[in-house]
């Protein structure tokens, strides 16, 4: 949560700060501010509004100085409300010196107090403004050197932190330090950045380094210089960002999210190239599979979805157990998970903080751990035996629509491996699950083809009280992302349930009108046949239905055709009406689509 964006160079630096700053809107929007340097030893200028970046931009107008060096933040609010004063950057009591913070400094009350006591004033309530009190007096005692401060402040910093700081004394110089949060350097031609991820400078540079650990960035417009926290020089790995700057704009498409519901096609055909027909013993290479004894996969949100499908599809294809975990609650509940342990981290942004701390618990156990995971060199892949990278591009709309779909091909593919390895699966029925597979891109093509339609019949359910989602097998987790598309982006009540546990409470929340959604298993079908009755039961109490069906289904108000495929597939398929509805019930709500309210792209606090 929250983007920070650092430039220096040849430039003026406002334009690459605000563009940056747009592109990690998605990470937080509650506040948004910037720093520069204008002259030597001079007070930093500064400006920061809470709100969206468009409220910053309307009061910036032409009265921005030029400078070459600056800071930039767009905040998801932790510690203190989203108001002025606790929008970053934060300064320094001689204004000489500005911060800006990712993450959560556990240690800030303590810090506070004694800065406090020892006469520091400060102007906002959150954990972040300690670290330019912090720095201020460390970059005394190393002599106005602020990378050495910044080590010095680092090893006092309890918690999670991406730090930028400058200072005017050093004008053109930005030390970033980073800890369970991203940063990476770009590197340009006369200029460098720094930010918590690179589509903040892709449209200037696509050479980029990313920080290790309790790492220091010291850069200026000609320099990088990455050390410890001891002082020791590191060598960091360049490498070249494989996509384009294209990949991050609207492109003609009213929003993001409409256009990463158009991408899908694409990112499936990505996530599956290489590796099926005759590649698939490719994907679990680098991890050692001998002696496995259960699967566990952790996830959160829309990834927890998707490893609830993966569930479905390994078990019965490796016939082996697995279960899914809320990364958020797994490591606090001592779980069995020892050296026989598959885990299995599934994670969009990679930086996910519920997700990371649940696979370094799992770690510390002896568990094997292979991720899966869309953002490549991020602290998830890191930090595991292997990775499967998904390669749906980059996901800028706050909802996950084409980071789940790749999700779901990635679950695929393991089930289909460790079913290979194990013995558990013909050869016979994997080839033809690849070939079902590979068919996938083309399907939800046809599926795309159904969007202005159903944006139709969903106007019909702007001002319904709730949305209620069923599903049977691989279905239930589709009903469940269905729902949770709603809730985050619609902001209306909306729940997924099993299509048999109905009655067993939630069909009291059924009355007149209430708009349910079916998922229809494949027709022919047992569950097929089970699920209908459950329809005609919630119909007998009012409830409209819509249903997403592969073939017709006379008892449903409204119904929506999929294409025929395996069952364990069919969630891929499903899944795009009902992101259609979510994303429909937005605009026709006044929402906004690609930033709800009270959310942040990348979860980087527990
Ligand atoms: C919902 C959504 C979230 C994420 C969750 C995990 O649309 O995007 O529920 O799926 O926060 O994020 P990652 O996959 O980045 O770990």
């Amino acid at each position: 949560m929250c983007g920070i964006v650092g430039y220096t160079g040849k430039a003026l630096a406002l334009s690459p700060l605000l563009e940056g700053l747009r592109k990690l809107e998605y990470r937080g929007y509650d506040s948004a501010g910037i720093a520069l340097v204008t002259a030597a030893g001079e007070k930093l200028w500064i400006e920061k509004r809470a709100g969206k970046l468009g409220n910053l931009e309307e009061i910036l107008g032409d009265k921005v100085p030029n400078s070459h060096c600056g800071i930039g933040h767009t905040r998801w609010a932790t510690h203190g409300g989203p108001t002025d004063e606790n929008a970053h950057p934060h300064l320094d009591n001689e204004g000489k010196l500005a911060v800006i913070h990712n993450g959560i400094i556990e240690n800030y009350l303590e810090l506070r107090k004694s800065l406090e006591e020892a006469g520091h004033i400060f102007n906002s309530e959150t954990d972040s403004e300690s670290v330019a009190h912090l720095l201020s007096d460390a970059r005394k005692e190393h002599k106005g050197d602020l990378a050495a401060a910044m080590r010095q402040v680092c090893k006092e910093l309890r918690g999670s932190f991406t730090i930028l700081a400058i200072h005017s004394d050093e004008p053109g110089r930005i030390v970033g330090a980073r800890r369970n949060s991203p940063l990476v350097v770009g590197i340009g031609n006369g200029e460098n950045f720094l930010a918590s991820d690179v589509s903040a400078f892709i449209s200037y540079t696509k050479r980029a380094l990313e920080l290790g650990q309790d790492e220091v960035a010291d850069i200026t417009a000609e320099t990088i210089v990455i050390t410890d926290l001891a002082g020791n020089v590191m060598n960091q790995n360049e490498y070249e960002i494989s996509w384009d700057a294209s990949a991050a704009e609207r492109g003609g498409f009213e929003h993001f999210m409409l256009k990463e519901i158009f991408e899908q096609p694409k990112a499936i055909a990505d996530t599956l190239l290489g590796r099926i027909k005759g590649f698939n013993s490719e994907i679990l290479k680098g991890i050692d599979l001998d002696g496995i004894e259960k699967v566990v996969i952790v996830a959160c949100g829309t990834a927890f979805n998707a490893g609830l499908v993966g569930k479905y599809a390994i078990e019965k294809w490796a016939n082996i157990a697995v279960d899914v975990e809320l990364a958020s609650e797994y490591r606090y509940r001592d779980p069995s998970v020892d050296k026989n342990t598959l885990v299995i981290p599934i994670s969009q942004s990679g930086e996910t903080m519920d997700t990371l701390m649940a696979l370094r618990f799992a770690k510390n156990k002896g568990a094997r751990i292979f991720a899966v995971c869309n953002t490549s060199g991020s602290t998830i892949p890191r930090e595991s035996d292997a990775v499967l990278y998904t390669h749906a591009g980059p996901e800028i709309a706050v909802a996950s629509t084409k980071a789940f779909e790749t999700q779901l091909v990635a679950m695929y593919l393991i089930g289909l491996h460790l079913g290979r390895i194990r013995g558990t699966i013909s050869a016979e029925l994997i080839a033809e699950i690849e070939s079902e597979l590979a068919e996938l891109p083309g399907k939800v093509e046809q599926v795309l083809e159904t969007v202005e339609p159903l944006r139709e019949l969903t106007r019909k359910f702007t001002s319904a009280a709730s949305m209620l989602f069923l599903g049977r097998h691989v279905g239930f987790p589709t009903a469940l992302e269905g729902a949770l598309k709603l809730k985050e982006l619609a902001y209306m009540h909306a729940e997924g349930f099993a299509g048999g546990e109905l009655k067993h409470g939630p069909i009291a929340l059924i009355e007149n009108g209430t708009p349910v959604v079916a998922i229809m298993p494949a027709a022919g079908s047992l569950l097929a046949e089970k699920m209908a009755s459950n329809i005609q039961e919630v119909k007998a109490r009012g409830a409209v239905v819509i249903a997403i069906a592969d073939s017709g289904f006379e008892a449903a108000d409204y119904l929506v055709r999929i294409p025929t495929t395996h069952e364990f597939l069919q969630p891929v398929l499903a899944v795009v009406p009902l992101q259609v509805i979510a994303y429909e019930m937005a605009v026709a709500r006044g929402n906004d689509v690609d930033q709800p309210r009270n959310l942040a792209k990348s979860v980087t606090v527990e």
